[in-house]
């Protein structure tokens, strides 16, 4: 058995979930008439609801001794140190300081790395105030327009999830923002349909520099755009670059000036704080990306300091610790009641998931307790329209977050006070249910016959006990999506750490990269098949038989 079932700590929190099986929270509601203000906190423009969990003081100081038991501390110091702590790629993670506006020096290998950092940040703030003020024109000197970031994973839904959250908040030169990341072409061809190549700008985004998709992509639109403007001269004015790996973007031919750098100790994931944020600074304004990159700070600094029991990012990991390792509750929703965080969901996916989607420890063996969730989600109300039922009255129980602004954007009649009732409404439903007792007496009640009522009450009556989180923001501004944002990926952190596994490496996205090189290869007729098991060989010679293969 791993160090982590054998601690005293998880024993702990075993039998402690023994002995409170059965109770309800109705029950635990109930006999506290101080349980919302017990299980809840703020962190600047967030405020955490946990209360509907089932949790009581006893299970959070259990948890919360887990945690310290598993070094939870120690291991956020030494990623705020800079320490190699991403052990199987050998790279210290400090995406903290992209967004540190302290001035605390943030080392690598003893070497600050602020100015640097502050350096490209002030390189993007001055190309994306030309691009926005029309001094830096295209080939032909037409303004720029349009901006086509062309990136995938971390390098694509951080930059989006955040130009469609702040859309409200870009001011009158509003630049429209495109991303295309799929390798389906469908996503560039439709992208471009509509663009005029004299008013757009290109951002190839990729850590690497080598990503499949990307660097297609990127070829593709290139020759887009030379044969729009047929000049292979336009490139150096509607193409700009992202990436840690500078030689490969000069390759590309990508003018110096118009490539901006990040570092190895900055995960895909994490990066949207780094220059992979520009697509960002360009559409919104660096002002907003800034005032983004201060709200990421402020929950950096609540992490850092506040204690483990008062520590919303260690609140939300030690809660679906409990969940998953305690309650066997492998899935976790995330709900925005807000259109316009509609791809949140999405980034978290790739943030929690292909961080603690591991099974292998530190310490290389393999792993005897669940780890990550699988992560999914969509806009409230929509999702109330579609899978809220299973959620409600399935068989799996799903622990969600309710992310809501108690003040919206616009002031269109009723609106957000019904987003508003909804959503508290969902977590009200789903915590205390409605009994079959209750059912019954609310058919009745509509002038049922007893039989009748006593029928459909089992399919009217809903379980209660399932367990949410809400995160009332103040309003969405890029200040608050900047902590909330951080909030997640330090909650990520601290399940990783308790797990004892990297959070920081992606080695499962590798094997299908390779197997994809070999089928293509089949694919072109430029290798046998006889190398592909029986099901690819087949399909791959069902795809070669079509007319154009
Ligand atoms: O395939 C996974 C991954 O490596 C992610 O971690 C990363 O965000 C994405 O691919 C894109 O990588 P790059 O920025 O190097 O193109």
């Amino acid at each position: 058995m791993s160090d982590l079932i054998e601690s005293t700590a998880w024993r702990a929190l075993s039998a402690h979930r023994a002995a409170q099986s059965g109770v309800t929270l109705r029950a635990l509601f109930g006999a506290d008439p101080k349980r919302f203000e017990t299980f809840s906190l703020r962190s600047g423009a967030l405020f955490l609801d946990y209360s509907k969990h089932p949790i009581t003081r006893e299970t959070m100081a259990l948890l919360v001794a887990l945690a310290r038991d598993r070094g939870v501390e120690r291991w956020r110091d030494a990623m705020f140190d800079g320490e190699r702590i991403n052990h199987t790629e050998d790279r210290p993670v400090l995406h903290v300081a992209l967004r540190n506006r302290s001035d605390r020096a943030m080392p690598v290998d003893g070497r600050d790395v602020m100015p640097a950092v502050r350096s490209v940040l002030s390189r993007m703030r001055t190309f994306s105030e030309a691009v926005r003020s029309g001094v830096a024109t295209g080939h032909t000197g037409e303004r720029i327009t349009d901006v086509v970031n062309i990136g995938i994973g971390g390098s694509d839904l951080g930059p989006l999830m955040v130009c469609e959250a702040l859309r409200h908040h870009a001011d009158p030169q509003h630049l429209r923002a495109h991303f295309v990341s799929n390798v389906d072409d469908t996503h560039l061809v439709e992208t471009l349909r509509g663009l005029d190549a004299h008013r757009t700008l290109f951002i190839v985004a990729s850590k690497t520099f080598t990503t499949q998709e990307t660097m297609t992509n990127a070829a593709s639109a290139r020759a887009w755009l030379v044969a729009s403007l047929r000049d292979e001269r336009a490139v150096a004015q509607h193409f700009a670059a992202v990436s840690t790996n500078v030689k490969a973007t000069s390759a590309f031919g990508i003018a110096p000036e118009r490539v901006f750098e990040f570092w190895d100790w900055v995960g895909g994931r994490y990066s949207l704080w780094s220059a992979i944020g520009l697509a960002i600074a360009i559409a919104l304004g660096m002002d907003r990306f800034e005032e983004l990159l201060a709200g990421g700070h402020a929950m950096d600094e609540h992490f850092r300091t506040a204690p483990l029991d008062a520590n919303m990012p260690v609140i939300l990991a030690l809660l679906g610790i409990w969940h998953i390792n305690f309650h066997d509750r492998g899935s976790h929703a995330v709900l925005p009641y807000d259109q316009y965080l509609h791809r949140l969901p999405a980034f978290l996916q790739q943030l929690d998931m292909e961080s603690n989607g591991k099974r292998i420890d530190r310490a290389g063996r393999e792993v005897d307790y669940a780890t990550g969730p699988v992560l999914w989600g969509e806009p409230g109300t929509n999702g109330q329209h579609a899978f809220f039922q299973l959620l409600h009255q399935g068989t799996h129980v799903v622990p969600a977050d309710f992310i809501v602004a108690a003040e919206g954007p616009h002031r269109l009649g009723v609106h957000h006070q019904l987003l508003l009732a909804n959503c508290l409404a969902q977590t009200q439903a789903l915590a205390f249910g409605k009994t079959t007792a209750e059912a019954l007496v609310e058919l009745r009640s509509q002038g049922m016959t007893d039989a009748a009522a006593q029928a459909l009450a089992p399919y009217k009556a809903f379980p209660g006990d399932r367990p949410s989180s809400t995160i009332l923001l103040d309003r969405l501004t890029p200040h608050s999506l900047g902590a909330l944002i951080a909030l997640y990926e330090h909650k990520v952190f601290v399940q990783g750490a308790i797990w004892n596994i990297d959070s920081f490496d992606q080695w499962g996205v590798e094997l299908g990269k390779q197997l994809a090189g070999r089928v293509f290869e089949v694919l072109e007729g430029r290798a046998p098949a006889d190398a592909l098991d029986a099901s690819t060989r087949g399909l791959a010679a069902l795809i070669r038989s079509r007319p154009g293969h």
